[in-house]
């Protein structure tokens, strides 16, 4: 079940961090960013794909199709649907620390997700 007590497929970024939180502690912004800019042990970072900042339109850097700006603040459907966030940290996360994120790692990255303009 994700860790969550009850699935809500439609969220807002801000539910979705404090549901994070509760599993972890408080988010840290700046933690966000160096996770999401550094890479761990493995070829890509997060950045690899999303960019950053990551509010433009980007290229997957295998396949080169294009991705929508992943901040919730230049794309109003991220971070909107839970199922879909928690499929997607799922695979990235493994594809670039090859395991599942943290939740702490998940409040932080989105904390500093809604902070980039
Ligand atoms: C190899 C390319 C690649 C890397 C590296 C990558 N992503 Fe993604 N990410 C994608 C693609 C492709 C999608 C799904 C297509 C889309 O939604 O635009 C996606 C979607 C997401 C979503 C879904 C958000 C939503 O609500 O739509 C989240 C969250 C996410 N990525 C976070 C991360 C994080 C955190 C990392 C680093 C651990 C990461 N990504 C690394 C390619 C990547």
């Amino acid at each position: 079940m994700l860790g969550f007590s009850v699935l809500i497929c439609s969220a807002t970024p801000q539910e979705l961090l404090k549901g994070y939180e509760v599993q972890s502690s408080k988010a840290s912004s700046a933690r966000g960013e160096k996770f999401f800019t550094t890479k761990h042990g493995k070829e890509w970072s997060c950045a690899s794909c999303h960019e950053n900042p990551p509010n433009q339109l980007t290229k997957h850097i295998v396949t080169g199709k294009a991705i929508k700006p992943l901040s919730p603040n230049s794309n109003p459907e991220r971070f909107v649907d839970q199922v879909k966030v928690e499929k997607w940290f799922r695979r990235n996360c493994n594809d670039v620390l090859s395991r599942e994120c943290t939740a702490q790692e998940k409040a932080d990255v989105l904390y500093w997700l809604m902070t980039v303009k």
